[in-house]
């Protein structure tokens, strides 16, 4: 018997209320397909018990079934897309997974570890699994520990869900429904993201992986803990508890983004959407944290100057893109604050005993504010009694929640996997804990930062302008699609750039793509250089201490070998053309400031391939936008 662990990257929605549950919980899926899009499912309570629809395959194959075969009325539903990272995406396996009673629907997005023992106990008691999926076990467990005879009536499932917690190990979000209990959904979670939604009417509530689940009927939401379980009830209301049964008062907070922002727009992709929201997701970062003094304002950093002025090391933890951002802060945190700065991928950062103690800063830099790498790195830092600065996008996850103090970027929701507004935003973002930090340590002077804010106030402009050249870059798009290989170069803050172009490549476009820091090149990478080879190179802007001129001799180098060169330089800047097989040009601004620019030139690069290749932009092969496994 194949026995894997399914579905753990998800997302997952249910709701309670007057509307059609199929409704909503479809169009919630929808907003919530870029966690996974392996397989996609519904249950619904309805007058007659319950009724499933499951499809393997994207949430399109789901909603022809529907359309086929509709389900019954009902107001009380849940729904799950998935991303699996072991065995068959097939029908069986979909969520969700219904007890053998008939009576439990379950979704869940994790793992829970001690699955095996649970399904042997299960199979020995004569309860057949019709699933390879841990999910399931929960479902007949739920049916299990159902009490009919636990008051209050309303708490009973609530009961029966914290009972089953207790025995679960490992990672899971679980939204569950049971049709003695028509008006109700019960939720929990452990180390899997799940927040709450109160809907404008009444007796309307949501559960979502996000909250985009359920941002078209509401922008109020409540933040759910650890080990908490929450109850949905039409009459009712909201009711969260520990797994001991202790009454609990989530947060409420407000979700500052419509949702219209999490609409296409008009757009064929996502992606393309958001990387023209690239101006207003800088603007509305920096917005309000620059006074005119030219003092910093991060209103939600509680760190006092004197826990600043004690930090004697930053470490900053993150993956993917998110460490591309770190890598670019590197520079400016140590430049401005002369503060030593190291950057870790957070999935290595705990394995290797990082030295951490109470002068230590460790910045997390996520977007979803999910990621486990990245949050296990925090949780590492903070048990080592580092303090903890979180950058996240996402209000109301998880790793801002466990920080000591989180700065948000304003991007807005991302939903392509491919990120680029939530980067360039996070760029914004870095800066200013930059400055915020040179600022509380005396390290600059007043004016110094009220030069460097001014020129951030320029960014949104530029990047404005950026986009609108980028006719040139599709059609160098266009040329490339369909290179085998292509190369990706930079130096000082243009190698992180490089890594990003490299990593936006090979995620949407499916073409080997290596980013490198081109004083690298002659130490072995040059040998890669066949005719016709393209590398797309970063130059930086001339200057004092400029690496400047290296680059330059370095595109010649791997001119000289064959290569076919696409060069990103500053307005102004034409030494370069004579070694450029095409000049991309972007507004001339700071050094440290110059990846704010010369990465759209490669975000636009990679989507342009990538659909010219007739390849799904928003939702690449494999991945899923939000990585809650380690
Ligand atoms: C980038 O395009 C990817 N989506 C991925 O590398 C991402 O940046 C990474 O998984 C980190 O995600 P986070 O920012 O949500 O923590």
């Amino acid at each position: 018997m194949l026995v894997t662990t399914l579905g753990r990257m998800c997302g997952i929605i249910g709701y309670v209320g007057a509307s059609s549950a199929e409704d909503v919980v479809l169009a919630g899926l929808r907003r919530m397909e870029y966690r996974g899009y392996d397989s996609a499912g519904i249950a619904l309570v309805t007058a007659d018990g319950l009724a499933i629809a499951k499809k393997a395959g994207k949430l399109a194959n789901l909603e022809k079934v529907l359309a086929d075969q509709p389900l019954p009325p009902a107001t009380t539903g849940v729904g799950h897309t998935r991303w699996a990272t072991h065995g068959p995406p097939v029908d069986r396996n979909a969520h969700p997974h219904i007890s053998d009673d008939g009576k439990v629907a379950v979704v869940h997005n994790g793992i829970i570890e001690n699955f095996a023992a649970l399904r042997s106990e299960l199979e020995r008691q004569g309860v057949e699994l019709s699933s390879d999926t841990d999910t399931e076990v929960v479902a007949h467990l739920l049916a299990g520990a159902y009490d009919s005879s636990t008051e209050p009536a309303t708490d009973r499932f609530a009961a029966a869900m914290r009972a089953v917690c207790l025995r679960l190990e490992g990672a899971f979000t679980l939204v569950a429904i049971h049709t003695d209990h028509p008006g109700q959904v019960v939720g929990a979670r452990r180390n899997s993201p799940l927040v709450a939604g109160i809907g404008e009417g009444a007796g309307e509530y949501f559960l979502g992986s996000d909250v985009s689940a359920f941002i078209a009927h509401t922008r109020d939401a409540l933040e759910l803990g650890q080990d908490q379980v929450v109850t949905l009830d039409v009459e009712h209301g909201i009711a969260v508890t520990d797994l001991a049964g202790t009454s609990l008062q989530p947060r409420r907070f407000h979700v500052d983004w419509s949702a219209a922002a999490a609409e296409k727009g008009g757009y064929p992709w996502f992606m393309l959407k958001e990387i023209d929201e690239q101006p207003a997701a800088i603007a509305d970062t920096l917005r309000g944290r620059l006074a005119d003094t030219g003092q910093i304002v991060l209103d939600e950093v509680r760190l006092s100057d004197e826990d600043l002025r004690d930090i004697d090391k930053v470490f900053i933890v993150a993956c993917g893109t998110s460490n591309h951002a770190a890598m670019v802060s590197k520079y400016a945190i140590e430049h401005w604050t002369r503060l030593p700065c190291e950057v870790e991928l957070a999935s290595e950062f705990r394995y290797r005993d990082p030295v951490l103690d109470r002068s230590t800063l460790v910045i997390a830099i996520s977007q979803s504010g999910e990621t486990m790498d990245t949050l296990m790195a925090l949780r590492h830092a903070k048990d080592q009694r580092a303090r903890v600065l979180a950058i996240c996008n996402t209000n109301g996850s998880t790793i801002p929640r466990e920080s000591d103090a989180v700065l948000y970027t304003r991007a807005g929701p991302e939903v392509a996997v491919a990120s680029t507004k939530a980067f360039l935003a996070q760029l914004a973002a870095c800066y200013l804990v930059a400055l915020y930090l040179a600022q509380a340590r005396g390290t600059k002077y007043a004016d110094e930062i009220a030069t460097i804010v001014a020129q951030l106030n320029k960014l949104p402009d530029a990047v404005a302008e950026t986009l609108g050249r980028m006719d040139q870059v599709r059609a160098i798009g266009r040329e490339l699609a369909k290179e085998p290989t292509i190369l990706f170069v930079g130096r000082h803050v243009g190698y992180p750039v490089a890594l990003e172009g490299a990593l936006k490549l090979k995620e949407l476009a499916y073409i080997h793509a290596e980013g490198f820091a081109a004083g690298e090149l002659k130490h072995g990478y040059i040998s890669l250089i066949e005719q016709g080879t393209p590398v797309v190179a970063v130059v930086p802007a001339r200057g004092r201490n400029s690496v400047h001129s290296k680059v330059i001799s370095n595109i010649q180098e791997i001119r000289a070998r064959g290569a076919k060169t696409i060069v990103i330089a500053a307005d102004g800047d034409d030494e370069v053309a004579p070694y450029a097989d095409h000049l991309i040009h972007v507004p001339k601004t700071p050094t440290l400031l110059a990846p704010v620019l010369t990465t759209i030139p490669m975000q636009v690069l990679a989507c342009e391939i990538a659909d010219t290749r007739g390849l799904d932009v928003d939702q690449p092969r494999n991945l899923a936008k939000s990585v809650t496994v380690e």
